[in-house]
C-alpha cells in the first residue's frame, strides 16, 4: 500500500526547502520502510541546495540518518520490524568489476544510479502531492518522517545507541573515521593533519587518535572547531586564517612535513596545502569536494616525491 509522510522537499537551487506531505509507492520485496528519528546535515546536502553538486529536482535530501524499520518487503533480509537501524548511502551490487575488487564505493550500479535520484533499483519510489515525480538523494532521502531503502541500506544497531547520535555514523564518522582507520596507513606515533575539522574532519580527528597518532595537528578557519578538535583529541590546533598549516607541520616533524594529511574541509586553498605540508613518501587522504567542473592548481614541486 502507498503512503504519504512529511519530507524537506527542495525545488530548485539556492531556496528553502518546504515541508510537504509526500506519497511514497509501495514496498517493493526488497525495500524497508524507516521512520527517521534523527538525521545529520552533511555539507553534502548543502552542496546540492547551493548548487555545486547537481542533481535532478526536485528531491528529497538527507543521506546520514538513523531510525527504526517499520515495515519490510516480503524478500528483504538482515532486519526486522522494530530493530534500531543506522541508513547507509552506498548500497552495492556485490558482483561488479568495482564489487569483486573489494571497492563497493565504485560499484558500477551505485555509480549509475546515484545521480539520478532514485531507488538503486532505479525506479523512482516517491512522489509530491500532484503526482509529479520526487528524487530522493542517495537512494534514501532522509530529511522525512519516514524513508524507503533497500535492505542492504538498513544497518541494525543495539538499541542503547542514541538516534541523534547513531544518524552521525551514516556519512560523517563513516567519511571521517574511516579515512583515518581504514584508508590511512598511519602508524605508531605518526604526525596527522587534519584540514577542515567540521562534521567529517573531527571524525578524522578522532579516527588518528584511535589509529594511535602521536601529533594530531587540527586546522580550520573557525577557531570555535579547534575547540571541539581539541576536545576529540586534536594535540594542535591552527587558525588557518592566522597562522601558516605547512610551517606548523614542518616544525613539529624536524622539516619533514606531516605524515598523513586528510583533508576535510572542501576547499581549493586546503586541497593546495595537503601536498605541500606532507612529507615525501607520505600520504595525502582527499575527502572533501568542491564544484566538480572547477579546476585545481597545485604548485609542481609538491607533488613530487
Ligand atoms: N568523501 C566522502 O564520502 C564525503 C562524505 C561526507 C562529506 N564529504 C565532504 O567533506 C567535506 C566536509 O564535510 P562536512 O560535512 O564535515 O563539512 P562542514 O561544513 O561541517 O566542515 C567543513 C569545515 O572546513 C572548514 N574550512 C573551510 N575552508 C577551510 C580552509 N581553507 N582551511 C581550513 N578549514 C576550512 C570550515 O570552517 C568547516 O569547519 C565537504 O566537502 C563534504 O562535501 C565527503
Ligand atoms: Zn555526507
Ligand atoms: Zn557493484
Amino acid at each position: 500500500m502507498s503512503m504519504q509522510y512529511r519530507a524537506a522537499v527542495l525545488h530548485a537551487v539556492q531556496t528553502p526547502m518546504s515541508i510537504e506531505t509526500i506519497t511514497s509507492a509501495a514496498l517493493k520485496p526488497t525495500d524497508v520502510l524507516v521512520r527517521i528519528r534523527a538525521a545529520g546535515l552533511c555539507h553534502t546536502d548543502l552542496e546540492v541546495i547551493e548548487g555545486s553538486l547537481r542533481y535532478p529536482l526536485p528531491i528529497v535530501l538527507g543521506h546520514e540518518a538513523a531510525g527504526t524499520v517499520e515495515q519490510i518487503g516480503s524478500a528483504a533480509r538482515g532486519v526486522k520490524v522494530g530493530d534500531h537501524v543506522v541508513l547507509s548511502w552506498n548500497p552495492h551490487c556485490g558482483q561488479c568489476f568495482h564489487c569483486d575488487r573489494d571497492a563497493p564505493i565504485l560499484c558500477e550500479q551505485y555509480l549509475g544510479e546515484g545521480p539520478k535520484g532514485g531507488a538503486f533499483d532505479g525506479e523512482g519510489r516517491t512522489r509530491l502531492s500532484d503526482g509529479r515525480p520526487l528524487q530522493q538523494l542517495m537512494f534514501m532521502g532522509s530529511f522525512g518522517e519516514y524513508c524507503v531503502v533497500t535492505d542492504q541500506q538498513a544497518i541494525p544497531v543495539p538499541k542503547e545507541i542514541p538516534f541523534d547520535r547513531a544518524c552521525l555514523i551514516g556519512c560523517g564518522v563513516m567519511t571521517g573515521a574511516g579515512a583515518a582507520l581504514n584508508l590511512g596507513a598511519i602508524a605508531h606515533g605518526d604526525t596527522v593533519m587534519v584540514i577542515g575539522c567540521g562534521a567529517v574532519g573531527l571524525a578524522a580527528v578522532q579516527g588518528a587518535r584511535l589509529a594511535g597518532a602521536g601529533a594530531i595537528i587540527a586546522v580550520d578557519i573557525d577557531p570555535a572547531k579547534l575547540v571541539l578538535a581539541a576536545k576529540m583529541g586534536a594535540t594542535h590546533g591552527v587558525d588557518a586564517k592566522k597562522e601558516d598549516a605547512i610551517a606548523i607541520g614542518k616544525r613539529e616533524t624536524k622539516g619533514r612535513g606531516v605524515d598523513v594529511v586528510i583533508e576535510a574541509a572542501g576547499s581549493a586553498a586546503a586541497f593546495r596545502v595537503t601536498t605541500e605540508a606532507v612529507r615525501p613518501g607520505g600520504q595525502v587522504i582527499w575527502l572533501g569536494k568542491i564544484d566538480v567542473n572547477n579546476d585545481v592548481a597545485f604548485r609542481w614541486g609538491s607533488l613530487m616525491q
